[in-house]
């Protein structure tokens, strides 16, 4: 684990001078959630588990305003292709700089430019444990402060979508009761 320590502090120092410091938790819980469904997961997971999100901190909202501003909400496919693949190229970039090996930084990037829509097993992976941190940790904040600024209906169409894109049958035992609990938070 010798680039892992870089790239956390990387993420962590670019999200505390960010509006979305708070994220950072979810960070942690993305890589528990990683480890617990995968005990053997290597190098890359575990940093691409951490890093999977920095595009939120380094965001351009005059280019890139949130997706739930969009018609389509949280579930914006364009605003979603740009949050992994622009993510993606950051952290690419960052371990090229710190002289990490072409084979770690690749597989890096390309676990988190899938991360949102899954593809090949370890990708799948990070996406269900993104998913599991998400219900974890992410449900008060969108009930308290999205749901006046979009609708129900939309942050419901959110909590739908994170539980239905899980696919490995663990992370989706492990997810279930977090999310009915979810919805039945938002219909309160
Ligand atoms: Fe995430």
């Amino acid at each position: 684990m010798e680039f892992y320590p870089q790239v956390e502090k990387f993420v962590t120092e670019a999200f505390l001078k960010s509006p979305h410091s708070g994220d950072l938790r979810h960070f942690e819980r993305t890589v528990y959630w990683v480890k617990r469904l995968k005990p053997d997961a290597d190098e890359a997971l575990c940093i691409a588990a951490f890093a999977h999100d920095t595009e939120r901190a380094f965001r351009d909202t005059a280019t890139h305003p949130a997706a739930e501003k969009s018609p389509k909400g949280f579930l914006d496919e364009a605003f979603m292709r740009h949050h992994q693949e622009k993510g993606a190229e950051i952290i690419l970039k960052f371990l090229k700089e710190q002289g990490a090996p072409a084979e770690l930084s690749e597989r890096v990037s390309s676990l988190i430019a899938r991360h949102e829509v899954g593809g090949d097993a370890d990708q799948n992976l990070l996406r269900d444990a993104d998913s599991l941190s998400y219900f974890e940790n992410q449900i008060e904040h969108f009930i308290s402060h999205k749901v006046s600024e979009v609708g129900k209906e939309k942050v419901k169409d959110k909590f739908q979508w994170m539980f239905d894109r899980i696919g490995y049958e663990e992370a989706k035992t492990l997810a279930r009761p977090m999310y009915e609990q979810a919805i039945k938070r938002l219909e309160a």
